[in-house]
């Protein structure tokens, strides 16, 4: 793509080194949010490819293992050896000590984890004016409960106390020539450091985390007032700029979408209509599997409201038959996948002049198939199989525009597009859909029935506000029958779970502890609209070991 395109909002840049730390993707986010790009890269990437990054500042991640031990991970020579700003965090600063001079300590005896209380002792622009407390024995606040917002109080001179979170093993014990150190904390006496022009830190604790209270803000410092980055990667630009690739990119040619009507599909959608406008053609599947008025919502948001060329294929009963007598999860996720990209494949044949197919991958996914400071220096890229699998003889040509966004990114963008925000908000919805919600043999009546209660589920949440506080919320069909009384007569009919899990990463989950009066008028509102439930359960179960889906 041509160099002068990408010029403008990639022009500042952070790189970010992974040392294996669990966070270093937030790191990436932290800083992206304060306006600047940044790319993660392995800790072994070569020295020409620094080079070639041409970074405006380097954030050394944290990372498991102990600069003590022999070949344990190192910075490269070209970060060191240039003079660019470096913020090492954690075993990034650990890093840093070792490297230059300095000396750490295996310490199992001064670990710390969780919250610590740093205070700061010496000048350093991360820290200058910021403060959560002050410190205990001032007799002015004390304790951990104070927040920021004692900063107003009368100020006793220099002492500040910051709220941090730390997590690590070993400890710095003596600092590299030429630095100084600006906090300390009770097991780490060199919780901070800086060097004499103010440009290289080196800080114990993890800014990137929440638990940190003021970790945002010297982020923000030191990416913006250290790096010396304005900011321009917005929402705003970051759409434009994209627009302008694909337009490189494409040329005159046709667009293929699969179009699910989950956020990246449909951020890519707007994107690309933008960008191309009738070139664009999307294919909506209607599996049957979908949610309530979803197909309708769909074609509304897309085809009516934007003018998108969406070609809507009503597979519904060719789904249905396939899925007869397939009660098992992983064999109905085959079904589902292999039909789709059946149907996408007849639909795509009719358009003879497209020579792209788009993709909705997205940064998590690139980071993912690259492998994580493994010392596998090259990044790789994962085929991702937004549409179930690529259709290789096809000879498409891929174009993924949402491939540097973080997924809170992907939904700035796509409200930044004009989407509605109900949408780019949504919850995540599984590929098979109610295929692996609906236990055992998918139906049409249980599908119907399922809908209906998912949707009572649904709305009940956004009516409470209690929709955006969980990670997922869904029903679940449960094919066995149990007894209900309606007035005078009994009922013999099915069960629906609802499920609404809290969650960060999907990988570990809990139940949501909604309300029990909320619960109630759910089930009650269930039981009593809809003919072929009788009973409703909340399931509690947490993943592990249970999984966020039943299937
Ligand atoms: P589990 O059930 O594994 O779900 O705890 C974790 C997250 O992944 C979603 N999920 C899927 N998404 N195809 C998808 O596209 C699938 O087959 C699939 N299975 C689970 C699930 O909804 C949750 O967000």
């Amino acid at each position: 793509m041509p160099q002068e395109l990408m010029a403008d909002i990639h022009a500042e840049r952070i790189l970010i080194l992974d040392f294996g730390g669990q966070t270093t993707q937030l790191i990436a986010r932290r800083v992206r949010e304060c306006g600047v790009y940044c790319e993660i890269r392995p800790w072994s990437v070569a020295d020409e490819e620094v080079a070639r990054f041409a970074a405006n500042g380097v954030i050394l991640s944290g990372g498991p293992e102990s600069v003590v031990d022999a070949g344990s991970p190192s910075i490269p020579a070209a970060v060191l050896d240039s003079d660019v700003p470096i913020l090492g965090i954690c075993y990034g600063m650990q890093a840093m000590v070792a490297q230059l001079g300095g000396r750490v300590h295996r310490a199992n005896d001064f670990g710390e984890f969780g919250y610590a209380s740093m205070r700061v002792i010496g000048e350093a622009p991360l820290f200058d004016g910021l403060r959560d407390r002050l410190p205990a024995s001032d007799g002015v606040s004390g304790g951990s409960g104070g927040g920021p917002g004692d900063g107003a109080r009368e100020d006793t001179g220099d002492i500040r106390e910051l709220d941090v979170w730390m997590s690590h093993g070993d400890r710095v014990e003596a600092l590299p020539p030429g630095y100084h150190a600006v906090g300390t904390s009770e097991n780490a006496p060199f919780a901070a450091m800086v060097d004499e022009a103010g440009r290289r830190f080196g800080i114990q604790f993890h800014p990137e985390v929440t638990h940190t209270r003021q970790g945002a803000v010297m982020l923000e410092r030191f990416v913006r007032d250290v790096c010396g980055c304005s900011g321009l990667w917005t929402a705003g630009n970051i759409v434009e700029d994209a627009i302008a690739r694909v337009r490189a990119d494409v040329g005159d040619d046709e667009v293929l979408l699969a179009l699910s009507g989950g956020v990246d599909s449909s951020v890519v959608a707007a994107l690309l209509h933008r960008a191309i406008g009738e070139r664009l053609t999307c294919v909506f599947v209607d599996n049957g599997l979908l949610r309530l008025n979803e197909g309708d919502q769909v074609m509304r948001t897309f085809a009516d409201n934007m003018g998108v060329r969406v070609i809507r294929v009503d597979a519904e009963r060719r789904f249905l038959e396939a899925l007869r007598g397939v009660d098992d999860p992983e064999a109905k996720r085959k079904v589902i996948g292999g039909l789709f990209i059946d149907v996408f494949e007849e639909e795509a044949a009719k358009l003879e002049n497209a020579r792209w197919l788009a993709q909705g991958t997205i940064y998590p996914d690139v980071i993912e198939s690259a492998g994580k400071g493994d010392g596998g220096g090259a990044h790789l890229i994962k085929s991702h199989h937004n549409v179930g699998g690529l259709p290789e003889h096809m000879k498409l040509a891929l174009v993924e525009p949402l491939r540097e966004l973080f997924k809170d990114e992907v939904r700035r963008v796509g409200v930044d597009l004009g989407l509605p925000p109900a949408m780019v908000y949504r919850h995540p919805f599984p590929g098979p859909g109610l295929g692996v919600r609906i236990l055992g043999e998918v139906r049409k009546d249980y599908a119907d029935t399922l809908r209906r209660a998912d949707a009572i589920f649904i709305e009940a949440l956004r009516a409470h506000d209690l929709y955006d506080q969980v990670s997922q919320a869904f029903a679940v069909f449960l094919p066995v029958k149990s007894v209900g009384v309606t007035g005078d007569g009994r009922r013999y009919d099915h069960v629906v779970s609802l499920r609404a899990v809290e969650t960060i990463d999907f990988m570990t989950a809990r139940a949501a502890h909604l309300p029990h009066a909320f619960l109630d008028e759910v089930a009650t509102r269930i039981c009593n609209s809809i003919p072929g439930v009788s009973r409703v359960v909340y399931d509690i179960s947490s993943k592990p070991p249970a999984t966020i889906e039943w299937e």
